[in-house]
């Protein structure tokens, strides 16, 4: 029998990779999804066969973390042996434009989403993405006994969805993993994000078809790591004898300007010619420095990073030249249903 995994945040970065993960191992793989009056399916639709074909193994179902029966009837029919809660409003500065609604999916939807699971009473084994924002101005380099100090409404909900985790893993002898990762990118990371909007520009600033890149604080660091790998450590932590928390990191620390000037040097281009400073993009407060000290997950899981700095500023480039490519060919097509 294949093992059953249900998702949360399938449709996102890490949920996409996650799946490949999973499916490529042999699991049956289950995720939810949000209505929304768009596609949002657009990084998983590679993986899509129509459920009612034989070879099936993922399945997407509707659902949302803030709605508590449906989360519950998901569990209780899926069985999963394994559930990953990815889902979140991940967006840092969003979140201080909707820190009700963060509260209630980031933080709240964890605790739905462990309720449902012990209630089901079905043995699952969970994993809770939580994040090194969570260690906001305490200082680098942080580990799992560093102290939490949250900068965000944000990062206050993944401190509660964390203790949240350890609590069903002390109260009621669940299999509890957090994974505290560190920023982790991608090809599929949201635009919205500092890397992925800085790659998308230098493509399209390179194509003549942008001027100018509006951006806000360059002077934050933070420990860039590449997402297919960080998946990789999501799945160990369920596997070992005894439930754990992680840190998840390249030990790395590099500014956003440094990445800004990676990127922009990759195609030949001086990046002073087009960033622009935007205060819209500033932070009611930020976080300065996240650099992770990953020893434990390299001790305990096997964990280690492949990819560095350099190599994934230029993955993420050439992945947007050749987007851009694509789109002006007309070569993307979209699996809809
Ligand atoms: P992402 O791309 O923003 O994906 C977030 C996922 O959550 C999406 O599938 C989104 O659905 C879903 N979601 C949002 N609101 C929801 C709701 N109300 N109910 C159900 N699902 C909802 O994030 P990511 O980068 O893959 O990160 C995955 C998880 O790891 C998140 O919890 C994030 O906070 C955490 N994390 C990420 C990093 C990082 O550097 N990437 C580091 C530390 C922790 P739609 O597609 O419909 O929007
Ligand atoms: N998004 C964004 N947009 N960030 C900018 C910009 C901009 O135009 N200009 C400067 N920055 C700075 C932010 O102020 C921040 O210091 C840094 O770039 C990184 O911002 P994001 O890419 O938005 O990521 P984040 O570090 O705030 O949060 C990400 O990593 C966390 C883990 O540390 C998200 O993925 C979170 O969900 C995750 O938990």
């Amino acid at each position: 029998m294949s093992r059953v995994a249900l998702i949360s945040g399938i449709t996102g970065q890490d949920g996409s990779y996650l799946s490949e993960l999973l499916l490529n191992k042999g699991y049956t793989v289950h995720g939810l999804k949000r209505r929304s009056s768009t596609f949002n399916t657009e990084r998983i639709d590679q993986l899509d066969v129509h459920p009612r074909q034989e070879d099936a193994r993922l399945f997407l179902h509707y659902s949302d973390l803030s709605d508590p029966a449906s989360l519950s009837s998901l569990i209780r029919d899926i069985r999963p042996d394994e559930i990953y809660n990815l889902g979140a409003q991940s967006h840092v500065r969003v979140s201080f434009d909707v820190p009700g609604y963060t509260a209630d999916v980031t933080g709240l939807g964890a605790l739905r989403m462990l309720e449902a699971a012990r209630a089901a009473d079905i043995g699952c084994r969970f994993y809770q993405a939580s994040s090194s924002e969570m260690f906001g101005s305490t200082p680098p380099p942080q580990r799992e006994d560093t102290p939490f100090h949250p900068r965000s409404p944000y990062a206050c909900a993944k401190v509660y969805a964390y203790w949240t985790a350890v609590n069903y893993r002390e109260s009621w002898g669940m299999y509890c993993a957090n994974g505290i990762l560190f920023n982790h990118e991608s090809p599929r990371r949201g635009e919205n994000f500092v890397t992925r909007k800085v790659t998308r520009a230098v493509a399209r600033i390179e194509a003549g078809i942008q001027d100018k890149l509006y951006l806000g604080n360059l002077d934050p660091v933070r420990d860039w790591g590449y997402a297919p790998e960080y998946v990789e450590a999501m799945w160990l932590s369920l596997q070992q004898e005894q439930a754990d928390d992680y840190v998840v990191a390249t030990g790395e620390g590099h500014t956003v300007q440094e990445f800004v000037e990676t990127a922009f040097a990759h195609v030949g281009l001086d990046w002073r010619q087009y960033v622009v400073t935007d205060p819209v993009y500033f932070r009611p407060a930020e976080v300065d420095a996240l650099i992770g000290d990953s020893g434990k997950a390299r001790r305990a899981l096997g964990w280690a990073p492949k990819t560095h700095f350099a190599d994934l500023v230029r993955v993420m480039v050439d992945a947007d030249r050749q987007l851009l490519e694509d789109e002006r060919m007309g070569r993307l097509v979209r699996v809809d249903r």
